[in-house]
């Protein structure tokens, strides 16, 4: 049993979880321009809440969630974490003055505890359950998790020596010094408060974490780094979201429960949410498709989730996501795609042959 603010209920510390879920999420508009960046679904899942559950598979129960301008929609996705097993306290950061000003905020709900850092845009496959074992084992001041990315000026950046010793890091550098990015998932113990409360603001206006692991560094402190593969974070581009989608949907399950005509055909390792109702369809998976969502008529091949209250009719759509609430009539078809909330995507009438385009600010198309 879970009792709120409680301990891990079968361990014997108590390690708390510290989950960044404020910030604006600029690099995925228009995605972003009206819901958090921590809620963008992958196969019909937020992003926060597989973080969220590769805490509580760690065994951590007791969940800071920090907070700032869209506090009110991932309180409402949220709740009290007693869904996810967890014992959730929102802590409100009043400005978005970077991750390092975040554990300051936090100072009060984190005590003197070991904890997790997870930053709730990022998307670790194969969750954290090995790093937070190996953590509660070492007890290093701070561990990190690196992967090589292909554009490291956008993270933060590790510079091993021979031994793989961590000997410097850089927030976004200009000229990176190696392709080891900065996972947005740390281990801490509580060395970490003098860190933060010792660095400057950096030339972006904010505490980076990454200065004050820099300084744990400089102050001899032990900060170890585990390299791993299989990581996302919301860089913004369209190519990586139908990636992290594909690499969940590998593991999707079958799991018909919504309605199927006889006319329809469902192959493999398809999801159809009760409340579905597919007629006169074709969907090859892995793919899902979420409740209250109607295919009719249409093809929808693999790699493809489409989120509830959908309508997809006369259409054929692959390795895509569509979000809640769109429609997408009479278009073959459809690949590669982002489609955000309540779009709708139709053929325009024959005369004049013409795109008749309604896009909202920062949105891309490309016309065949
Ligand atoms: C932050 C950190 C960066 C890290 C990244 C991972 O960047 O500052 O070091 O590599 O998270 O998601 P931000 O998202 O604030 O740009």
């Amino acid at each position: 049993m879970l009792c709120r603010g409680g301990r891990n209920p079968g361990g014997d510390d108590d390690m708390k979880a510290l989950v960044l879920a404020g910030g604006s999420g600029t690099r995925l508009r228009p995605i972003t321009h009206t819901s958090a960046k921590q809620l963008v679904p992958v196969a019909n899942k937020p992003v926060l809440f597989y973080g969220l559950e590769a805490i509580a598979r760690a065994g951590v129960t007791d969940v800071g969630i920090v907070v700032g301008e869209t506090a009110a929609e991932i309180e409402a996705a949220v709740g009290d974490g007693s869904a996810f097993g967890l014992s959730v306290t929102y802590i409100p950061q009043p400005a978005p003055l970077g991750l390092a000003h975040a554990v300051l905020v936090a100072r009060d709900f984190l005590g003197d505890d070991d904890f997790v850092m997870y930053l709730g845009d990022n998307f670790v496959v194969g969750g954290i359950t090995g790093l937070v074992e190996q953590f509660r084992a070492d007890r290093p001041a701070a561990q990190i998790l690196l992967t090589k990315v292909s554009d490291p000026r956008a993270f933060g950046v590790a510079e091993l020596d021979a031994g793989g010793r961590v000997i410097a890091l850089e927030e976004k550098p200009e000229y990176p010094k190696s392709d080891l990015a900065l996972v947005g998932v740390y281990l801490f113990t509580a060395a970490v408060h003098e860190a933060v409360r010792n660095i400057r603001p950096s030339a972006r206006g904010e505490l980076e974490i990454t200065h004050a692991i820099q300084w744990l560094i400089d102050h001899r402190h032990d900060v170890r780094s585990t390299t791993i593969s299989g990581y996302w974070k919301d860089t913004g581009s369209v190519t990586d979201m139908l990636e992290v989608n594909r690499s969940v949907l590998e593991s999707a399950e079958r799991a018909v429960e919504g309605t199927v005509d006889a006319a329809s055909e469902i192959i493999g390792r398809v999801r159809i949410d009760p409340g579905a109702t597919v007629t006169g369809s074709r969907i090859v998976g892995p793919a899902v498709v979420g409740a209250g969502t109607v295919i009719r008529n249409s093809y929808v091949g693999p790699f493809t989730s489409i989120a509830g209250d959908v309508h997809v009719e006369d259409s054929e759509i692959e390795y895509s996501i569509v979000l809640g609430g769109s429609r997408v009539i009479g278009v073959r078809r459809v690949e590669a795609s982002l489609i955000g909330r309540n779009v709708e995507v139709t053929p325009a009438p024959r005369n004049p042959a013409a795109h008749r385009l309604v896009l909202g600010d920062h949105s891309k198309v490309q016309i065949a």
